[in-house]
């Protein structure tokens, strides 16, 4: 919404939330979020076009075009628990529209939803319209965290979904006129609601696939001494795959790729496509794999156990240059020592302790819903220390963990690092972002995913018996 205002200054955008924390801090020097680039873009034109507020119904009610872009989580009791989204957010807006509006409306999905939630929405709105005409439009979202400012000043293509009729016609041509201020007419697509809706779950399905296949191909490589960077870059250089996300980790994180997977995974398994449905499923799979074998790694490669041992973990955030760490792989890492009693030393560049102990208090999936409404299981904070330094995380640590890929952590001073720890010292790194010739070198006994395995590592079992 930010961009649309830096980019139109002819139309007023108002940003509206029931959080008044989260409105006030908008409005204050420190937004609520850190994403590179986007303090000047809202700097630009806060005040001027663009406004954030908490009265939500006088705002709705006196807008043309409503983008809706609530919170969508995964179900977690009831039908498709575990699975299918969980509406109840979209409907109460829904609800909310119909009753506040006075004039008509272009209606549009921002938040990702299940294909056919346009139909539901646009029942809702119907039902309860008082001679209003509402228009429902699906416009998803593709930008990615750390580079969503440019994602959306230049983005590859933008994508509105809306009903073939002569009035979803004149719709779509109202919201493509608002992105062709800045966006060239050829890189905006339009189809049928439906399509867009699944084109958004097909997209993010299928990167988050890419990563799966080349993680699980790091397995491989561990395995058979093959260099799985050299592989990713002889396969990326064959023009009809392309060499992007094809990096391997410790796993894919975000607030995108599972719960869209498992959503399709659901849709896929009502419409009786269990085949379909599995394979899907599979990627997920391969995801939650790679970080147990990651853990498997630290505690077998550490005579077996980490029970009492200190170890460093270098990053949570769930990628580079952003402090979200919704679904982040290192909730799972830091979960799998836990259980194994060691004792975790955490730093991050942007993440604070605060939300590091909420997430690793927090039940799966809860994260997506307000945080007074999120149950906490009980933690083992008191074996949790997050230090804001690198070297204070790993200093007396037995291993170090590598789990976010900034740039600060290929720039350390690992001489020193290696003289803090105990001995032998112990580095994992899940997104390969460290040297290991040199770090063998200085002494360390190194892992790194997909990478040929050090003799200490390689003489282990990859996975001791559980
Ligand atoms: C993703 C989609 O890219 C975006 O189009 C959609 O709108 C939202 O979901 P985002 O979750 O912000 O964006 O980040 P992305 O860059 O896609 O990374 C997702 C996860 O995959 C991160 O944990 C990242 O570290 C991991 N990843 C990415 C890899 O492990 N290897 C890769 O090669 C690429």
């Amino acid at each position: 919404m930010a961009m649309i205002a830096f980019k139109c200054p002819d139309i007023e955008v108002v940003v509206v939330d029931i959080s008044v924390a989260r409105i006030n801090a908008w409005n204050s020097d420190r937004l609520p979020i850190f994403e590179p680039g986007l303090e000047d873009v809202v700097k630009g034109c806060r005040g001027r076009n663009l406004f954030f507020s908490y009265d939500v119904e006088k705002h709705v009610a006196a807008a043309d075009i409503v983008f809706v872009s609530v919170n969508t989580p995964t179900k977690t009791r009831g039908l498709g628990a575990g699975k299918a989204a969980d509406l109840t957010y979209w409907e109460s807006a829904a609800r909310m529209i119909a009753d506040v509006s006075k004039s008509d409306k272009i209606v549009v999905e921002k938040s990702t939803v299940p294909v056919k939630t346009a139909e539901a929405i646009e029942k809702i709105l119907t039902h309860n319209n008082k001679g209003i005409n509402f228009q429902i439009l699906s416009n998803p979202e593709f930008l990615a965290e750390g580079t969503a400012i440019e994602d959306l000043a230049k983005p590859d293509r933008v994508l509105i979904g809306g009903r073939e009729t002569p009035e979803g016609q004149k719709a779509i041509e109202a919201l493509k006129a608002v992105y062709a201020h800045w966006v060239p007419e050829e890189n905006i697509i339009t189809m049928n609601l439906w399509s867009a809706e699944l084109s958004k779950l097909a997209a993010n399905a299928i990167l988050a696939q890419r990563i799966s296949s080349i993680n699980a191909m790091s397995a491989l490589c561990e395995a058979t001494g093959a260099d799985v960077s050299e592989v990713a870059y002889a396969v990326g250089k064959d023009s009809r795959i392309g060499p992007k996300f094809l990096n391997a980790s410790v796993g894919f994180g975000g607030s995108c790729f599972q719960k869209d997977i498992l959503n399709l995974v659901y849709i896929c398994e009502c419409n009786g496509l269990t085949e379909v449905a599995n394979y899907w499923k599979q990627v997920v799979q391969i995801n939650d794999y790679q970080k147990s074998r990651f853990v498997k790694r630290v505690v077998s490669s550490m005579f077996n156990t980490v029970s009492g041992k200190k170890i460093a973990i270098l990053g949570f955030a769930f990628k580079k240059d952003t402090g979200d760490t919704r679904e982040t792989a290192a909730i799972d890492v830091c979960h799998g020592l836990l259980g194994d009693n060691a004792k975790i030393s955490i730093y991050d560049p942007q993440v604070t302790a605060d939300q590091i102990m909420r997430d690793l208090a927090m039940n799966k999936f809860d994260w997506d819903h307000p945080q007074h409404l999120q149950p906490m299981s009980p933690t083992a904070a008191k074996k949790v220390d997050v230090v804001w330094d690198a070297y204070e995380a790993t200093k007396n640590a037995h291993g170090v963990c590598i789990l976010t890929e900034w740039d600060e952590f290929k720039k350390l001073d690992y001489k020193k690092v290696y003289d803090g720890m105990q001995k032998p010292a112990f580095i994992f790194d899940g997104r390969n972002v460290i040297n290991v010739e040199e770090l063998r070198k200085i002494g360390f006994i190194v892992y790194s995913v997909g990478k040929p395995l050090d003799p200490w590592v390689k003489d282990l079992p990859a996975a001791p018996p559980s």
